[in-house]
């Protein structure tokens, strides 16, 4: 039996974000939307607990949230791709708001919710890398580091929390059809398919399900983990 809980999904108004959304409505959770823009949460609002519009990179503004000490679950999915050029160059202001979205929003999450969880001795926290933060994409560089650092983050904090039942986890997608792809030229798209194994893209359904379970009760002696979902291209 789900034993319904409140959730706060960040870049719920988009890609795996928003099927994660889906997913935790369906199993009758309590759900805060949070992403710079609402997108396809707009029309939903009656469906959520609240929809709030902010930037993740503004701790203020996310420990303003209503109801974040109070999260149970929380799956941090705003992401940026970052600049797509040589590592030379790269803005050095692009690759400050890389790691801004992708690793300094995922700590001021991580602050606002944590004592809470501990408190009432039950969290469940799921963080979105990538294969990138594993292998390394070329021209890449930024969202690269970004998500390694994702993935060192989330083992960090996992140890330190592993005996009050609070458990972390990232997931390490490869390529997944959502609206970030959407401007991926063809050739770069086909190149990244062709090192998947199963020779697809995967869908941001496959990866809320992965992630629901990660924040379930079923999962019990699990945390720091990188959890593949590449479709094969990575067995580690
Ligand atoms: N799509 C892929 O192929 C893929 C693969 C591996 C990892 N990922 C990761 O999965 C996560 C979700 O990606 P997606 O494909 O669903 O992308 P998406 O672009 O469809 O959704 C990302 C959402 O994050 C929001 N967002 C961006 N910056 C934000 C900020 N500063 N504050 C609040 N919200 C912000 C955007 O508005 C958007 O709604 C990202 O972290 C991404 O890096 C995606």
């Amino acid at each position: 039996m789900t034993i319904p809980r409140r959730v706060l999904v960040t870049g719920a108004g988009s890609g795996i974000g928003a099927a994660c959304v889906d997913r935790f409505l369906q199993a009758g959770h309590s759900v805060i939307a949070v992403d710079l823009a609402a997108g396809s949460m707009a029309g939903r609002t009656g469906e959520l607990e609240a929809l709030c519009e902010i930037d993740v990179t503004d701790a203020a503004a996310v420990r303003a949230v209503p109801g974040i000490e109070k999260v149970d679950i929380v799956v941090q999915s705003a992401g940026t791709v970052g600049p797509n050029v040589p590592v030379t160059d790269v803005a050095p202001a692009d690759w400050e708001r890389t790691f801004a979205i992708n690793v300094t929003g995922i700590f001021n999450v991580l602050q606002a919710v944590i004592p809470g969880m501990v408190a009432r001795g039950w969290g469940r926290i799921v963080n979105i890398a990538s294969i990138a933060g594993k292998e390394g994409n070329p021209n890449l560089s930024a969202y690269s580091a970004s998500k390694g650092a994702v993935i060192a983050l989330t083992k960090s904090v996992a140890k330190e929390l592993a005996t009050t039942g609070v458990l972390v986890h990232s997931v390490a997608p490869a390529v997944i059809a959502t609206p970030m792809n959407a401007d991926t030229a063809p050739e770069v798209l086909d190149y990244m398919v062709s090192k998947i194994p199963m020779n697809r893209t995967g869908q941001p359904e496959e990866v809320a399900a992965l992630v629901g379970w990660l924040a379930s009760e079923e999962c019990t002696f699990s945390t720091g983990s990188c959890h593949d979902i590449s479709g094969g291209r990575a067995t580690y």
